[in-house]
C-alpha cells in the first residue's frame, strides 16, 4: 500500500487535500521506480555531469567549426575540419544517451514522472531530438567536412561554404541551455490538472 494513504488516514479530517499533497508528494504521484536517497543523488550527479559534458563538447565543436570558417591558415582549417569527426559524434551521442537514460530514471523515480510536468516532457523531447540528430544529421555532415579537410591538407584547392554547418553548434547548445533553465526553474506546472480529491 502507498505510504501516503496511511498518512491521509492518520491526519484525515484535520488537513485539507492541498496541504496533504504538499506533505506527501507520493499521494498523487505514483512512482514507477523506487530510488533511495543516495541512489537518486548518484543518478542526479551522473545526469548533471553528462549534461555538462554534452554542453562542453558542443562548445568545443562551435570553436572548431568557427575556426575552420574564419581562419586564414589553410593548415589550421584542414586540421579543424578533420578533427571534428573525432570528437563531435561519439562523445556527443554518448553524453546525450547518458543524460537521457539518467533523466528517465530520475523522472520515473520521482514525483515528476516523464510526461506529468511540462518541464520534464519538454526536456525529454529536446533530449531525444538532439541525440537523434547526431547519427542522423550531424554524422553524415561531418564525414563530408572531414573529407574536405583531407583534400585541403593534401594541397587541393577546396572551397566550402558555411552552409548548414554553423547550425549544429548554435542550435544544440541553445537547446541545452533551455533544458538547463527548465531543470533549474521547473516552470509551467503539470500537463494535466488533477481532478479534485474526494
Ligand atoms: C536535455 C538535456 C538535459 C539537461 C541539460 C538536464 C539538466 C538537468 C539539471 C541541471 C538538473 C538538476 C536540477 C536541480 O537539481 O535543480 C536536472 C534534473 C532533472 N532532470 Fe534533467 N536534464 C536534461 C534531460 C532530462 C531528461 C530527458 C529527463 C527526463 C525524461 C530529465 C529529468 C530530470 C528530472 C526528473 C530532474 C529532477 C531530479 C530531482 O531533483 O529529483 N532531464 N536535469
Amino acid at each position: 500500500m502507498d505510504g501516503s494513504n496511511e498518512m491521509s488516514t492518520a491526519v484525515g479530517g484535520h488537513e485539507s487535500p492541498r496541504t496533504l499533497d504538499s506533505l506527501s508528494p507520493r499521494r498523487d504521484h505514483p512512482r514507477l521506480l523506487r530510488l533511495g536517497a543516495r541512489t537518486r543523488k548518484g543518478v542526479l550527479v551522473v545526469h548533471i555531469a553528462s549534461a555538462g559534458a554534452w554542453l562542453g563538447v558542443d562548445v568545443a565543436m562551435a570553436v572548431v567549426i568557427f575556426t575552420a570558417v574564419v581562419d586564414h591558415d589553410t593548415a589550421v582549417r584542414a586540421l579543424c575540419l578533420q578533427a571534428l569527426q573525432l570528437f563531435a559524434v561519439w562523445p556527443l551521442f554518448t553524453a546525450g544517451m547518458i543524460c537521457l537514460a539518467t533523466g528517465v530514471v530520475l523522472g520515473l523515480g520521482s514525483k515528476y514522472g516523464l510526461v506529468r510536468y511540462w518541464w520534464v516532457a519538454t526536456k525529454l523531447a529536446l533530449n531525444v531530438a538532439l541525440t537523434g540528430l547526431v547519427p542522423l544529421a550531424l554524422r553524415p555532415g561531418l564525414s563530408g567536412l572531414s573529407e574536405l579537410g583531407r583534400e585541403l591538407a593534401a594541397g587541393h584547392l577546396v572551397t566550402f561554404s558555411v552552409g548548414n554547418m554553423i547550425y549544429p553548434p548554435i542550435v544544440s547548445p541553445a537547446a541545452l541551455v533551455v533544458a538547463l533553465v527548465l531543470a533549474v526553474f521547473k516552470p509551467w506546472g503539470r500537463i494535466r490538472r488533477q481532478p479534485p480529491a474526494d
